[in-house]
């Protein structure tokens, strides 16, 4: 499973690059607003030294609604630098959008999607990825997982190689379940990467182990 950070800032990017582990980078307009990155060229240049940190794929998200606009941002973002995924809305321009981008070779991201119906017409159009939104179903006491069972199947029955991006990822439990049922990319806080290191019996050990060495030099 590939691990994406799900964030703009550019400390924690390079942290979890650090580590050797990380995947790529997904980033939605709050993340930007979060990180106080406004303004349109603001927004782009943040992306591009996204991009100079990290070796994946990074998912930069139109603000546009319409076809038109969609199809004008997502080429001006996809021109910045080749690691760039265009980010799309489920909406329907946004599907059309897709289709647009996946005809032309330009990777796509189909994002806030909380359907298998949804993710069957990212598919559909050939997005590179679908961003089922894990977190936010359990939010409203409706199972993410499940979701991201369900995708897993429709798309393994009909061989569709747009890639299963777990989003909405809170917690280190979220990326163990996505990993168990076959999710091809989870994207979630640092906090949800680092917190797959933890485990008391590793810090114990290790105390033990540097104790007893000493007790011998
Ligand atoms: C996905 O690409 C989104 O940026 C993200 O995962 C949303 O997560 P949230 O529900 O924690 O805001």
């Amino acid at each position: 499973m590939k691990f994406f950070i799900d964030t703009a800032n550019l400390e924690q990017i390079k942290e979890a690059q650090d580590m050797g582990i990380l995947d790529g980078v997904t980033t939605n307009p709050s993340l930007m607003a979060k990180e106080g990155i406004t303004g349109t060229d603001n927004i782009m240049k943040h992306y591009v030294n996204i991009c100079n940190l990290v070796d994946g794929d990074v998912s930069a998200e139109v603000i546009a609604t319409d076809y038109d606009g969609m199809v004008r941002e997502g080429e001006a973002l996809a021109d910045l630098h080749d690691q760039i995924v265009v980010k799309l809305p489920m909406i329907k321009d946004g599907v059309k959008a897709c289709k647009y981008f996946s005809d032309k070779g330009i990777k796509t991201n189909m994002t806030l999607v909380f359907s298998a119906g949804q993710a069957l017409l990212a598919a559909k159009a050939g997005a590179t990825y679908v961003s089922p939104f894990i977190g936010r179903l359990d939010d409203i006491s409706t199972d993410g997982l499940n979701l991201i069972a369900e995708i897993r199947m429709i798309y393994d029955n009909y061989g569709f190689e747009t890639e299963i991006l777990a989003a909405s990822v809170r917690h280190t439990m979220h990326v163990i379940d996505c990993a168990k049922l076959g999710a091809d990319v989870m994207t979630g806080p640092l906090s949800s990467i680092t917190g797959l290191l933890n485990h008391p019996l590793t810090n114990i050990g290790l105390e033990k182990f540097l104790a007893d060495y000493k007790k011998g030099n």
